[in-house]
């Protein structure tokens, strides 16, 4: 035991966990002593992550193969972990994956599912664990965000509105959870070079995009600092997308995303 086993363990449950952020948080997490449970859809890719993790760490590692859009998913995890003391929740899952399309002329079933992964999903599981941890009076919450939930976003604004219920969940529980002792945070990310976005959007410029492994450093270092954190750059940005008048900044916004996928999408 150690100091940060004993505020945020035993096990720490990462919805989202098989590559790029979620699976930093799963390895820095256990290195810090944590048990973990990880979440996310491909069996294939949790197992070796799982024994990774076990064979350096020497923590239990278990895994469910699950799509949090499900409902009957949310469920599960709660019935494979009622027996578990998870003393973190790091809600990562969520990433916009198609390309951009003026809202009317999208798919309202993928639109459905951006809500049941990044509205239903964190909000069943801050329910259910987030109870657990006020119980207990110690703990954390973490909810993945976006830099495109700070502002109406041309062609991608579904995304944008469930990320920004995360926040506004993020800062409500923070409200409601830190006088209980439990830590929550609205983490919100820029560009992040993670496998799934390099996949969906090959086309991009990653020279200037973050590195999930600084992100998870710095968060873990202030999990206390909620009810919002941003990595090191993205602070300036959001403040700026936050604090204009909402029109010019949703005009600029436009532009800049039209130039940023001009010819590309
Ligand atoms: N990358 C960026 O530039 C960026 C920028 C701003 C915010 N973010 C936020 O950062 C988080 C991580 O993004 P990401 O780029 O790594 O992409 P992602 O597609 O959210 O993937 C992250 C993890 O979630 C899992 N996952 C995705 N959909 C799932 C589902 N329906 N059910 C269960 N697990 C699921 C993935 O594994 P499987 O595919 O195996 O399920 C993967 O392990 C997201 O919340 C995103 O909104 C990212």
């Amino acid at each position: 035991m150690n100091e940060f086993t004993d505020r945020y363990g035993r096990y720490a449950l990462i919805a989202g966990a098989s590559e790029g952020v979620g699976a930093c948080f799963a390895r820095a997490l256990a290195e810090k002593g944590l048990d973990l449970v990880l979440v996310s859809r491909s069996d294939a890719k949790l197992a070796p992550l799982a024994d990774e993790i076990r064979t350096r760490s020497g923590r239990d590692v278990r895994y469910l193969a699950l799509d949090l859009s499900d409902p009957a998913s949310l469920e599960k995890i709660k019935s494979q972990t009622s027996n578990l003391e998870v003393g973190t929740l790091i809600y990562n899952a969520g990433a916009e994956t198609r390309p951009h399309t003026p809202m009317v002329d999208g798919d309202l079933a993928w639109y459905r599912y951006l809500v049941a992964l990044n509205v239903t999903g964190p909000l069943v599981l801050a329910h259910y664990f987030g109870g657990k941890l006020k119980a207990r009076g110690r703990g954390a919450i973490v909810l993945v965000g976006s830099l495109g939930g700070c502002c109406g976003s041309f062609g991608n604004l579904v995304y944008g509105a469930t990320k920004a219920f995360e926040h506004t969940l993020a800062e409500g529980l923070w409200s409601e959870l830190e006088p209980h002792g439990v830590h929550v945070a609205g983490l919100i990310l820029g560009l992040t070079d993670t496998p799934a976005l390099r996949r969906n959007r090959p086309q991009i410029d990653f020279s200037h995009a973050m590195k999930p492994e600084a992100i998870v450093s710095s968060v873990l270092e202030r999990l206390d600092e909620g009810p919002i954190l941003f990595p090191e750059g993205v602070e300036t940005l959001a403040e700026k997308i936050m604090k204009l008048p909402r029109r010019p900044i949703v005009e600029d916004a436009r532009e800049r995303i039209r130039q940023f996928y001009k010819g590309k999408t």
